[in-house]
């Protein structure tokens, strides 16, 4: 189980790493991101924004809070967001419990992020409470490939060295059906081929939590 505050060897590298070595895959993402996360207004959360990657597609006006359990991630978004001269709020914290109110938030955010958490249901259902009606969860995921594929099986086969080596990534999530089934209004997302061996499959868009209580 993921703890969050932790200072270890592993969590400096794989920060390291993450803020080193995904410009190339950045640059191919980066369209993508730009209309998925460029219109986004009022109190923005992001859960697990890592180095802060996407803090240069959202609006200045944006009110944004990250929530990061490795602290070793830190560092670099606040370099990132004083690169970019805006004000952030940045906590330790896990995306299963975010300690904000009710129904308080006008968009949550997520990039890569579903694969490595350990309860995918908790934190749908936690990303629903936050938001606001009619709020928006926006996404970008690389998603399992389908069941029986080729791909699928080395996805399987490749898991325990893979989540080893990268911070409890799971290749094979299934998270394209997570989503679905949280209890969002509204679905909006394609499905697309990313630029990385294994983990190819993607989804990228937005989900949208209901204007009146179910
Ligand atoms: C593969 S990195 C992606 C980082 C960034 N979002 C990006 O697109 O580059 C996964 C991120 O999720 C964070 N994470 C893992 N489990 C989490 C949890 N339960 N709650 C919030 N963040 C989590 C990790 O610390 C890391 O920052």
């Amino acid at each position: 189980m993921r703890r969050a505050g932790e200072h270890s060897w592993r969590a400096r590298a794989f920060a390291w790493g993450m803020a080193h070595g995904t410009g190339p895959y950045e640059r191919w993402m980066a369209e993508r991101k730009r209309s998925l996360l460029g219109r986004l207004s009022g109190e923005v959360v992001e859960i697990g924004p890592g180095s802060g990657v996407n803090l240069s597609y959202l609006p200045r006006e944006a009110r944004w809070t990250g929530i990061e359990p490795n602290p070793c991630f830190h560092p670099y978004i606040r370099n990132e967001a004083a690169r970019l001269d805006r004000r952030v709020r940045l906590k330790i914290g896990l995306a299963e419990d975010l300690g904000l109110e009710d129904a308080s938030v006008d968009a949550v955010v997520g990039t890569l992020v579903l694969c490595s958490v350990d309860r995918v249901e908790a934190v749908l259902e936690e990303i629903l409470r936050v938001l606001k009606p009619g709020g928006r969860y926006c996404f970008l995921e690389h998603v399992a490939a389908p069941e029986g594929s080729r791909l699928r099986w080395i996805q399987r086969a490749v898991r325990p060295v893979w989540s080893g080596l990268l911070d409890g990534c799971r290749p094979d999530a299934d998270t394209r059906v997570r989503i679905a089934r949280a209890g969002f209004a509204q679905l909006n997302w394609e499905e697309f081929q990313g630029p990385l061996p294994v983990v190819s499959p993607h989804i990228c868009g937005f989900a949208e939590k209901g204007k009146v209580a179910p």
